[in-house]
């Protein structure tokens, strides 16, 4: 059965103890609300590690004013049967007051990748996420940490923190799991009524309609981002649907040069819902 820690001291104690006896552990963190995506995160962790920990925490300092951080579900018991299905070794659920005490100051500032995008269209974000990722490298310290490309801007950020703040610890990238017809899992799909849910199939459209328009020799970028823009007018507003640099995320010149360095990014909200996905070309 799947270990349960809230408690940060016996979470670091546990990861030590294990890595003290030579077993390599694979790191997986999370807000809870868990899918297929989530899961196959955990199946890899397990593959290439001796043992995965889980964390599930709705981290507070990445969401701004009037964003879903009080409605973003919480379905503990379901996570917790899901964890035990998939073998999971431990997982730390801390509450707030663990996370963030009186008194707490300290937060990272995150690299330049974390400008452009998602950094654009909610500013304070990244800053909650590179905070709360190095106190969870800190806590259940592990030789590998498992994340999924569906928020390739967030790894991207992530990859440069460990990089810079050298953090001794190996980031793995996951591919997108998604539905049979094409949406990304995520776990802010639960917001859609069915209606939605059909216009939330735009964004996988664009990008399919994208990587389509790519390998059909297409290089011209202004082409490819008015394909995907056309693709979501079915959304209720559009944050960006660009090709760039799939490195630094900016945009390189007007068009493709080589192969493998773009990817096309989109995010858009659906009534009061906003969806990412991303696609490389
Ligand atoms: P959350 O949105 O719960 O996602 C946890 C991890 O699952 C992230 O690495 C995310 O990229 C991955 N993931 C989500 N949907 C996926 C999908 N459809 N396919 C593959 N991977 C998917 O991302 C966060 O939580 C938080 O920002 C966190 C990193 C935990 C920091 O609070």
């Amino acid at each position: 059965t799947v270990q349960q820690f809230s408690n940060i001291d016996e979470t670091r104690h546990w990861c030590l103890q294990q890595r003290r006896q030579n077993r390599t552990i694979g790191l997986v963190p999370t807000m809870g609300a868990l899918h297929e995506g989530h899961l196959a995160l955990m199946r890899r962790a397990k593959r290439e590690c001796d043992l995965c920990i889980a964390t599930i925490f709705v981290n507070p300092t990445q969401f701004a004013a009037g964003e879903d951080l009080t409605r973003y579900p919480r379905p503990l018991q379901r996570d917790l049967e899901l964890l035990e299905r998939e073998n999971v070794d431990a997982v730390f659920l801390p509450d707030e007051s663990m996370m963030y005490p009186s008194g707490f100051g300290t937060y990272v500032s995150p690299p330049p990748v974390a400008l452009p995008l998602e950094g654009e269209s909610r500013p304070e974000h990244f800053r909650g996420v590179t905070t709360v990722v190095m106190k969870l490298f800190q806590i259940a310290q592990a030789d590998r940490a498992f994340f999924g490309q569906k928020d390739f801007q967030q790894l991207r950020v992530i990859e440069d923190m460990t990089r810079d703040l050298n953090v001794p610890i190996e980031i793995i990238r996951c591919d997108i799991v998604r539905e049979s017809d094409g949406l990304a899992m995520s776990s802010r799909n639960r917001y859609l009524n069915d209606e939605q849910r059909q216009r939330a199939l735009s964004l996988s459209r664009a990008l399919t309609a994208a990587k389509n328009l790519n390998q059909s020799g297409e290089r011209d970028i202004a082409t490819i981002e008015a394909v995907m823009k056309a693709e979501l007018a079915v959304c209720d507003h559009v944050d960006y649907a660009v090709v760039v640099n799939r490195t630094t995320l900016l945009p390189p010149t007007d068009s493709i040069t080589r192969p493998n360095e773009s990817i096309a990014l989109v995010a858009a909200r659906i009534g009061n819902t906003r969806l990412i996905d991303n696609e490389l070309l």
